[in-house]
């Protein structure tokens, strides 16, 4: 009671000064918004199923609802089998399960990644062994691989970030094969990314993708496991019936983190109501990753499944997910405009693949990365500057990984989703 008085005395006090200052931006069309962190693929048809769902909570915990969101996902993605959790992290853990990973197996990691990928090997007692990256496409050197691999190597980690398909996509999965390897496909942030024709995470043995709320489509927490392979899936299924839902005030949370999404990132009034809608509701608001968590300690309420009340969010998405995925690729059009222009060195796109450009990165110098106000004043946009570590956004160093650590002093991407 004391917190949520103390919330809204700060709000009131906070709130002139943000509308003041968001008034002020808006006039010198200064841009607001922060796209890397916030979604942009939600729009108000989302808001009113968010608004009914908080009335209607019969629905909240329908797996009919769940599984039509997986059969949907399955079918779009040219998957066989989908199944849906409250975060691609979990999706990921699934996955272990699945391949049937043990304590004291190997597993090769990209040294530039997301830190709850190595956490949810981490969890189980699994060794991750760092291999470096390209500055092509920041996905894993394949020709750094095979010295990586060790008697007790299971599995690699092969991912596609910024939504570009990663460089050496045909001769890791080469590799894995020639050994022995489970591929574990990381497309949480290439979601409808295609090679040949095909989405990325049906290549290897099983694919993770995410519906966190920076990604291409959102849920605003979610994430979906996929595998073309029946015993794979099988075990999938296993790990899935033995997982609970998120309780009935997450879910409350979840559904007005939404809401607050939606009113601070896309709506067009959003220098007003953005702060507005802050100050009812942001005692609701959920953090993705707690500091615990980057700190590698596992959340009580960790492994839980998508509720129907995302899963309806989450089929409004897709019937959206490809316009917005063009929309970005029409997007990233300026920036290799502007890279040529600048003489930078565009992302690199892979014969006969196809990125969605959910940023486009670029190295700069590390003074650019630094302070990035230059891309205010210059291109009126807000950059992003993810990854800041190794393992983002942990930012202890791993040693052997030179070009991960290039990439973490001068890489920057820039939004191809631009709201006006
Ligand atoms: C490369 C990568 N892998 C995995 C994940 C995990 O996804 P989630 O946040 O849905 O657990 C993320 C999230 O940001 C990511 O960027």
């Amino acid at each position: 009671m004391k917190s949520l008085a103390m919330n809204y005395l700060f709000y009131f006090l906070y709130f002139p000064y943000e509308q003041f200052k968001n008034f002020w931006k808006y006039i010198r069309g200064i841009p607001l918004i922060t796209p890397s962190l916030g979604s942009i693929t939600l729009d108000i048809d989302d808001i009113k199923i968010a608004r009914r769902m908080l009335k209607n909570k019969w629905i909240w915990y329908n797996d009919k609802v769940v599984h039509k969101f997986e059969k949907k996902f399955a079918l779009w993605n040219g998957s066989n089998y989908a199944f849906a959790f409250l975060g691609g992290r979990v999706a990921l853990s699934a996955s272990i399960y699945a391949l049937q990973l043990q304590k004291g197996d190997e597993v090769i990691v990209p040294g530039y990644t997301c830190v709850v990928v190595p956490n949810a090997f981490h969890f189980e007692g699994i060794k991750t062994v760092y291999s470096d990256i390209e500055l092509d496409t920041y996905g894993l050197d394949a020709s750094l691989i095979e010295e990586k691999i060790t008697r007790n190597t299971k599995a690699i980690v092969l991912h596609h970030l910024y939504g570009l398909v990663c460089r050496d996509y045909e001769k890791i999965i080469e590799i894995a094969k020639q050994n022995g390897l489970f591929i574990i496909e990381d497309c949480a942030q290439a979601t409808g990314a295609e090679y040949r024709n095909i989405k990325v995470g049906n290549f290897g043995d099983v694919a993770i993708y995410s519906t966190e709320q920076s990604k291409v489509f959102t849920t605003i927490q979610g994430g979906i496991v996929t595998t073309n392979n029946v015993e794979i899936a099988k075990r999938l299924k296993e790990y899935y019936e033995h997982t609970g839902y998120p309780s009935r005030n997450y879910v409350k949370k979840l559904l007005y983190s939404i809401i607050i999404n939606y009113y601070n990132y896309k709506d067009t009034n959003r220098w007003w109501r953005g702060s507005l809608i802050k100050l009812f509701y942001s005692r609701f608001r959920i953090v993705s990753t707690t500091q615990e968590e980057e700190n590698g300690i596992k959340p009580q309420n960790y492994r839980l499944k998508m509720p129907a009340a995302l899963a309806l969010i989450g089929l409004n998405q897709l019937k959206k997910i490809d316009f917005y995925n063009n929309k970005r690729i029409e997007g990233s059009q300026r920036w290799n405009k502007w890279c040529m222009k600048n003489k930078i060195n565009k992302p690199l796109i892979i014969p006969y693949s196809k990125p969605i450009f959910l940023r486009y990165p670029v190295l700069v110098s590390p003074d650019k990365k630094k302070d990035t106000s230059w891309a205010i004043k210059e291109l009126g946009v807000n950059l992003g500057v993810w990854f800041i570590g190794n393992l983002h956004p942990v930012t202890r160093p791993i040693l052997g990984c030179p070009n991960a650590d290039k990439a973490i002093q001068q890489c920057v991407n820039f939004p191809c989703h631009i709201e006006e």
